[in-house]
C-alpha cells in the first residue's frame, strides 16, 4: 500500500470514528454511515442542478433490509432520512426488500438523495392504514407517507411497491367519489409543500389508488419512470390507479416514461401550471387529460401552459382529453394554453375529447347546469392513429359548455381513423371561431 493511500485511509476512518462518537445516541441495528473521501474537497468540486453536492461527495446512510413481508423497517428508514438530510444520501440495496408498515411524515427534507436500488414495499395491513394515514379532502385522498421540503432526488433502478392487490380486492365494484364510500385507499407517492424534486429511473408498482399526487409543489420532474398496476384477480381490477396527478403545482415535468394502468395516464388537477410532458407511453389508460377541474362549488380552478409532445396512447378509453365538471354543485375556472403535439393513439374509444359534462351526470342536468370552466388556446397538432370504433365514426369530440367561453381551439394535421367507417367524424359544439378542420355538431354525429 502506498503511503498516501494509507494516510488517506486512516484519515477517513478517524473521521468516521469521531462522527460515530458524536452520533452515538442511536444507530439502528444493521445501519451504517460512510463518509466521502476527504481528498475530494481538494479537487474542483462539482455541484448538481440545484447547487448541492453530487452523489459521490455525499455521506451515505444504509439500513438493514426486511427479513420478510412483516418485518417493518419504517423507523430505520425515517432515521436514515434524518441522518442523511442536509447533504447526504440514503441507499437501499439491490436485491433487498424494505417493508414500510407505518405512516411517515417526510416533510422535513432539505437537500437529500434517496437511491433506491432494491424494493420499498408497503405492508397491506388495510385496517392499520385506514386508521393511520395522511388525508386530503381533494377527492378523498389518503397516503402512506408525505414527501416535502426542498431539493430532493429519489432515483435508482429499484421499485416502490404499493402492494395494491388486497386493496383492489376489498374495493371491488365501488366508486371512490360515491358519497357513501368510506373505503379509502392510499396513494403510492405524494409530495406536499415541496420545491425541487426529481424522481428518476424507478418502477412504481401496484398502487392501491393514484400512483403519484403532487400537492402545493413547485418544480417536480419525473424521468425514466415505469408505472404499472396489474391485478392477478379477474374479479377485482385496479381502480383509480392514475399515473400522475397534481393540485396547486407549478412546474410539472414527465419525460421518457411508460404507464400501464387502467385509469388516467397523466392528469394534472386544479391549479397546475407550466406542465411539460415528452416521450410518454400509456397503455390501457383513460388518457393524458387536463383535469378534471371545476369540481367544488364556489372554488376557482385553473390549468395553464401545458406542452404535451410525443405521446403514444394504446388500448384506452381516451387519448388527448380535457375534462371539467358541470352540475348544480360544480365550481368554475379555466384551462388555457395547452398544446398536444405528435400524439399517436391506437384502439382507443375517444382519441380526442373535450368533455365539460364530467362526472357521471346526464345530459339533462349538464344542460341545466353547464360547466363554468373556460377553455382557451388549445392546440392539437399531428394527431394520428385509430379509434376503437366504440363511438362510431367519431374520433374527436370537442363539446364545449354553453355556459362558458371556449375559444382558440385548433386542430392541425389530424389523421385519425375509425374501424366503424369513413369518413371519420370530428364533433365541435359551442366553440367560438374556426377550429382549423371541418367538423360537425354533435346532433349530426354517430353514437
Ligand atoms: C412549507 O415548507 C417550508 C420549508 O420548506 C416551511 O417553512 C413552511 O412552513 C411550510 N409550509 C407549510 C404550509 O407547511
Ligand atoms: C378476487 O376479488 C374478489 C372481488 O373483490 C374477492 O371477492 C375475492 O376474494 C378475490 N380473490 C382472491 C383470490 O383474493
Ligand atoms: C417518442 O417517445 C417514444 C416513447 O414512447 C420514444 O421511444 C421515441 O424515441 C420518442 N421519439 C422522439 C423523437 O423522441
Ligand atoms: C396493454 O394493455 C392491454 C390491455 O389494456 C394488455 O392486454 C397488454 O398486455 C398491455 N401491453 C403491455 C405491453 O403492457
Ligand atoms: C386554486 O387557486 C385558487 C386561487 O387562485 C383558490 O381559490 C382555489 O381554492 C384553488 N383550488 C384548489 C382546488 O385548491
Ligand atoms: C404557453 O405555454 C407555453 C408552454 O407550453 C409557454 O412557453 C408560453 O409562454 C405560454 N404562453 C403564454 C402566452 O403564456
Ligand atoms: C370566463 O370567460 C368570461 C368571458 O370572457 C370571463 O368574463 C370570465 O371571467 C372567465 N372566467 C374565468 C374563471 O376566467
Ligand atoms: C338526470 O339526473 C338527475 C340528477 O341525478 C335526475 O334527477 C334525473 O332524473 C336524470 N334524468 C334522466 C333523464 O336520467
Amino acid at each position: 500500500m502506498k503511503l498516501s493511500t494509507l494516510l488517506l485511509t486512516s484519515i477517513v476512518s478517524l473521521a468516521s470514528a469521531s462522527a460515530l462518537v458524536a452520533e452515538r445516541e442511536y444507530i439502528p441495528e444493521g445501519a451504517a454511515i460512510t463518509y466521502p473521501l476527504e481528498s475530494r474537497t481538494k479537487e474542483k468540486q462539482k455541484f448538481d442542478n440545484w447547487g448541492n453536492a453530487i452523489e459521490k461527495d455525499r455521506k451515505k446512510v444504509t439500513i438493514r433490509a426486511s427479513k420478510h413481508d412483516r418485518d417493518d423497517i419504517s423507523d430505520d428508514f425515517l432515521w436514515a432520512l434524518k441522518k442523511a438530510n442536509h447533504g447526504g444520501l440514503v441507499h437501499l440495496k439491490k436485491n433487498h426488500k424494505y417493508i414500510i408498515g407505518k405512516k411517515l411524515d417526510l416533510t422535513f427534507l432539505k437537500d437529500v438523495y434517496v437511491n433506491i436500488e432494491g424494493e420499498l414495499k408497503f405492508s397491506n395491513d388495510i385496517t392499520y392504514w385506514q386508521a393511520n394515514n395522511f388525508y386530503y379532502a381533494f377527492q378523498k385522498s389518503i397516503t402512506f407517507w408525505v414527501w416535502g421540503g426542498k431539493d430532493i432526488k429519489i432515483y435508482g433502478k429499484g421499485v416502490i411497491n404499493g402492494n395494491g392487490q388486497a386493496w383492489w380486492d376489498g374495493f371491488s365494484g365501488a366508486e371512490i367519489l360515491d358519497p357513501s364510500n368510506k373505503y379509502y385507499r392510499p396513494i403510492l407517492f405524494l409530495t406536499d409543500n415541496a420545491t425541487n424534486i426529481e424522481i428518476t429511473g424507478l418502477h412504481l408498482k401496484d398502487s392501491p389508488c393514484w400512483t403519484t399526487f403532487m400537492v402545493r409543489t413547485k418544480n417536480v420532474a419525473f424521468d425514466d419512470i415505469y408505472i404499472d398496476a396489474v391485478s392477478t384477480n379477474v374479479s377485482s381490477l385496479p381502480k383509480n390507479t392514475d399515473g400522475f396527478d397534481s393540485l396547486n403545482v407549478d412546474g410539472f415535468r414527465v419525460t421518457n416514461t411508460r404507464v400501464n394502468v387502467g385509469d388516467d395516464c397523466f392528469s394534472p388537477k386544479p391549479n397546475t401550471t407550466n406542465i411539460f410532458v415528452k416521450n410518454l407511453w400509456c397503455n390501457g389508460t383513460h388518457g393524458v387529460s387536463m383535469g378534471s377541474i371545476g369540481q367544488y362549488a364556489g372554488v376557482k380552478d385553473y390549468i395553464s401552459n401545458a406542452w404535451i409532445e410525443n405521446v403514444t396512447l394504446l388500448n384506452g378509453q381516451n387519448g388527448a382529453r380535457l375534462k371539467a365538471w358541470a352540475g348544480p354543485t360544480a365550481g368554475y375556472g379555466y384551462i388555457d394554453n395547452i398544446t398536444y403535439k405528435n400524439i399517436r393513439i391506437e384502439n382507443t374509444d375517444a382519441p380526442v375529447v373535450l368533455d365539460q359534462c364530467y362526472f357521471n351526470i346526464n345530459s339533462t342536468t349538464c344542460a341545466t347546469y353547464p360547466s363554468k370552466v373556460n377553455i382557451t388556446n388549445v392546440k392539437f397538432i399531428d394527431i394520428y392513429g385509430t379509434s376503437s370504433g366504440k363511438n362510431g365514426r367519431v374520433v374527436a369530440d370537442l363539446t364545449c359548455s354553453p355556459g362558458a367561453t371556449c375559444e382558440g381551439i385548433h386542430i392541425e394535421n389530424i389523421q385519425l381513423k375509425s374501424p366503424a367507417g369513413d369518413p371519420a367524424q370530428i364533433v365541435c359544439d359551442n366553440i367560438k371561431g374556426d377550429i382549423g378542420v371541418p367538423c360537425i355538431p354533435g346532433s349530426e354525429a354517430d353514437d
